[in-house]
């Protein structure tokens, strides 16, 4: 804080939801706000015994004292924020840029079969196909939908305000590094800029304005759909690590290798990062389970968070130790 920008640093999934929602109680940002593709995101979020989806909210929701944005360069599906602005209760404190895109039936349609389906492994969320009717100036926008009209604001004006008056701002962003359709596997990618850069200019933040950038990893790499995932595990060894996932959005099985250094290296220089969220380290490591303070981990834990900071040369500042948004290590 004052303004942090998490995002992920391999294929998106890397555990962002429970980061943020941590970041959003623990620091109390007076705005979390949204960046990123659309509802192609997904992220979990699980607090007690209540297990959260979220597609198109930002998942600092668990703080009540929060407004919640959603950047002009975010897709807005109206049928799925209503749905989450009812499920969570945030009606008074959810926010749209009045210049967000509308992801419409056509959109849907068109990313639900097909080359974006088939080839890309597209979600089908509708969200590719809005962004190419937006860059053919043919998308409508938020401020052309009646049922969004009492969540209008200007996103960079009040981020930006609230910023000049010393306030926190927690940024977030979705996907994943290396789903950028600038700088990753192109085609298997999605249809926007996720790296910091990108998730500033979706919700209108200059360069200069953002004071500490989290690049999050999970203690594994995963991903979902098609696209080059080198050091690929056969699904039983994946099975058998005690790795297999499956997709928010698709329930699809997710595909899994190991940490890759090399990728996490070039994650760091692309999004200019100053802190590591590590996810998931129980998933490696059984014992660090539900663990708060980094002497309780056993020594290959700590040798491999270590190695992440030595290879990488940037902090491990939160480490998560299980699903719950209190199972963390805050080294800040
Ligand atoms: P699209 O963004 O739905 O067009 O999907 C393009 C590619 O990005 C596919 O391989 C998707 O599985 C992947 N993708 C898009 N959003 C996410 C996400 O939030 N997490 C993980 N993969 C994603
Ligand atoms: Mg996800």
């Amino acid at each position: 804080m004052p303004s942090t920008i998490v995002v992920g640093g391999f294929f998106g999934d890397e555990g962002k939801g429970k980061i943020i929602s941590y970041l959003a109680q623990k620091d109390d940002p007076t705005i979390v706000v949204r960046g990123g593709a659309g509802p192609n995101a997904g992220h979990t979020i699980e607090d007690g015994n209540k297990k959260y989806k979220v597609r198109m909210l930002p998942s600092g929701f668990l703080n009540k004292n929060a407004k919640l944005m959603i950047g002009p360069g975010v897709v807005v599906n109206p049928d799925v924020l209503h749905k989450e602005i009812e499920e969570f209760g945030v009606s008074e404190r959810a926010f749209v840029d009045s210049n967000c895109g509308i992801i419409e039936k056509i959109h849907t349609d068109a990313d639900s079969g097909g080359r974006l389906k088939e080839k890309i492994g597209s979600t089908g969320s509708g969200t590719g196909p809005a962004n190419a009717d937006r860059a053919m100036r043919t998308l409508k926008l938020a401020k052309e939908i009646d049922s969004l009209k009492p969540y209008l604001v200007d996103v960079a004006e009040k981020i930006n305000a609230a910023l000049d008056d010393d306030k926190g701002v927690l940024v977030e962003g979705t996907q994943g590094t290396f789903l950028s359709l600038w700088h990753g596997t192109y085609p298997f990618v999605t249809s926007k800029d996720v790296t910091a850069s990108g998730i500033c200019a979706d919700i209108g933040l200059g360069p200069k304005k953002v004071d500490d950038v989290m690049v999050v990893f999970k203690s594994y790499v995963t991903r979902v759909g098609t696209g080059v995932l080198s050091g690929e595990l056969p699904a039983d060894e994946v099975a058998a690590r005690g790795w297999s996932e499956v997709g928010t959005v698709t329930g699809r099985q997710r595909r899994a290798a190991e940490f890759d250094f090399e990728l996490a290296k070039r994650a760091i220089m692309l999004n200019s990062a100053t802190q590591i969220g590590l996810t998931k380290l129980d998933v490696l490591f059984k014992e660090c389970a539900h663990k708060n303070s980094f002497e309780q981990l056993n020594d290959a834990a700590k040798s491999f968070i270590t190695k992440i900071e030595d290879v990488l040369d940037v902090p491990v500042t939160l480490i998560g130790t299980g699903a719950g948004v209190n199972d963390i290590i805050d080294l800040r």
